[in-house]
């Protein structure tokens, strides 16, 4: 395997890269190349509609034994929004409140009590899982960041903008949001249509192929 990493954002030419993709040049725009991760709103809402058609996408990725452990807080009420904007870094507090809708992203360790719907195919797999708690964490984690990953692209697709952020007391959130539940905070992502100005920094370069990759 070689090091050597001449261009570090190489990429094919546009056309070989076109004719390779299933989908066409403007949705790999919307969805990758010309999306920013956003900072600002435009005074526009996102309606519960929206994020229903989003789920309805997002739902069918993959996940571990089909557990789909990602759960969704949305925050939209200015007393909810102060609520998490206090658990937030101090660089972040201010966007979750002028963010049209704010998605608390969560882990659902209690995944398990829906397998015998999703995985029927696990025999007694809600019993066998139940006292697996460490397990079950560490599951819920993984395909939680995984489906966090789809929802991400999946608003998106709906046109949005999205700023995910991991800059945040997790243990507080949850304290304020989970007790009951006791889901698990991974990443708060702000949602909205993208402001006209100032939306995002500028595109930093991104790693090539030959970079991340080897082949054996
Ligand atoms: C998991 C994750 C956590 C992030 N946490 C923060 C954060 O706490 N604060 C922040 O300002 N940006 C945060 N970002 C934004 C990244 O810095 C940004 O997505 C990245 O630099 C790419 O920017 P671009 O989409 O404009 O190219 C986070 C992004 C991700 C995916």
């Amino acid at each position: 395997m070689s090091l050597e990493t001449p261009d570090i954002d190489a990429t094919l030419d546009e056309i070989e890269l076109e004719s390779a993709l299933a989908i066409d040049p403007a949705a790999a725009d919307l969805l990758f190349r010309e999306a920013h991760t956003t900072n600002a709103f435009a005074d526009q809402p996102v309606s519960d509609e929206q994020l229903r058609a989003v789920w309805d996408l997002v739902r069918w990725a993959p996940t571990a034994m089909n557990s789909l452990p990602l759960r969704l807080l949305v925050v939209r009420t200015p007393e909810a929004k102060q609520r998490l904007a206090a658990h937030m870094a101090e660089g972040n507090r201010d966007r979750v409140l002028a963010a049209p809708v704010t998605i608390v992203a969560a882990a659902d360790p209690g995944f398990h009590r829906h397998l015998g719907t999703l995985a029927p195919f696990v025999a007694d797999a809600e019993a066998n899982f139940e006292p697996l708690t460490e397990m079950r964490d560490g599951m819920a984690r993984t395909s939680g960041l995984i489906q966090i990953g789809y929802l991400l692209v999946g608003l998106r697709a709906a046109g949005l903008g999205v700023g995910p952020m991991t800059g945040f007391d997790a243990a507080g959130v949850d304290g304020e949001f989970f007790d009951e539940s006791g889901w698990k905070s991974l990443v708060v992502v702000n949602v909205g249509v993208p402001a006209a100005e100032g939306a995002h920094r500028p595109r930093q370069a991104r790693l090539g192929y030959d970079v991340v990759s080897a082949t054996v």
